[in-house]
């Protein structure tokens, strides 16, 4: 039987599956204000009033969940000069030649770079929404400032989005990842051959 090692405890698993249950609440709702031709999906949260009551607290209740998530990673998703050689090799290993990876840490250069851009997106998105919620703070700000704020808010949104369809594809596409977030542990085997540094930093002295 596979060696497992241990990369997430449950109260960060429970954390992360409550920011995805936000996030799809809060990108539904928020695409039914996006397009009449979206409206539809409105219904799944009750129609266009309880669409637009929710999706501010969806939003902030990710953003929130996402702050903790934040605070216990920042540090390991700080970019080195081994991710840069990772990242120049990047294309090779889309493409099916893993030869001439260098070895990664916790984290690899595209998951660091997914990880701050929904840090960005999610801080555009917080601002920018408290700058047109209606009605209890657009009394502060003036017209031009919400309109700004609106469009603000929609490239962030689309930029969020952007990047959780890549982070799911990575999730799926790397064999063996998706158990980091279900069971909490990964095989030894993952760990060796996509995150070798962390594997021999937590295998040390074994
Ligand atoms: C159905 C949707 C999602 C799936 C299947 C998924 C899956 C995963 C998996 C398997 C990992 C572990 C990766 C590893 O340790 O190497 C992970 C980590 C993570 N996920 Fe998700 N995820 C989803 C949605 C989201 C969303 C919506 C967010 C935030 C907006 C998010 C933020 C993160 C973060 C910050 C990490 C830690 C990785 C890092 O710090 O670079 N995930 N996810």
């Amino acid at each position: 039987m596979a060696r497992l090692l241990k990369r997430y405890s449950d109260g960060e698993r429970m954390n992360h599956w409550f920011i995805v249950l936000m996030f799809v609440l809060a990108a539904v709702s928020g695409l039914a204000f996006f397009h009449p031709s979206l409206f539809f999906l409105s219904n799944l949260m009750g129609g266009g009033p309880w669409s637009r009551i929710l999706h501010p607290f969806m939003g902030l209740l990710m953003v929130l969940g996402f702050l903790v998530m934040f605070l216990r990673l920042w540090r390991q998703n700080l970019m080195t000069a081994a991710d840069k050689e990772w990242a120049k090799h990047a294309g090779e290993m889309l493409r099916g030649d893993k030869s001439r990876m260098p070895p990664a840490g916790k984290y690899n250069a595209g998951q660091k770079r997914v990880f701050w851009l929904m840090a960005f997106s999610l801080l555009v998105l917080v601002v920018t929404g408290f700058l047109f919620w209606h009605p209890w703070f657009t009394g502060y700000f003036p017209i031009v400032v919400q309109r700004a704020a609106v469009l603000l808010h929609s490239i962030a949104a689309l930029v969020l989005v952007l990047t959780v369809i890549v982070h799911i594809y990575a999730a799926i596409w790397v064999k063996g990842t998706m158990r980091a977030m279900t069971r909490g542990t990964v095989t030894e085997g993952w760990a060796k051959a996509n995150h070798e540094l962390w594997y021999r930093e937590v295998t040390r002295g074994r």
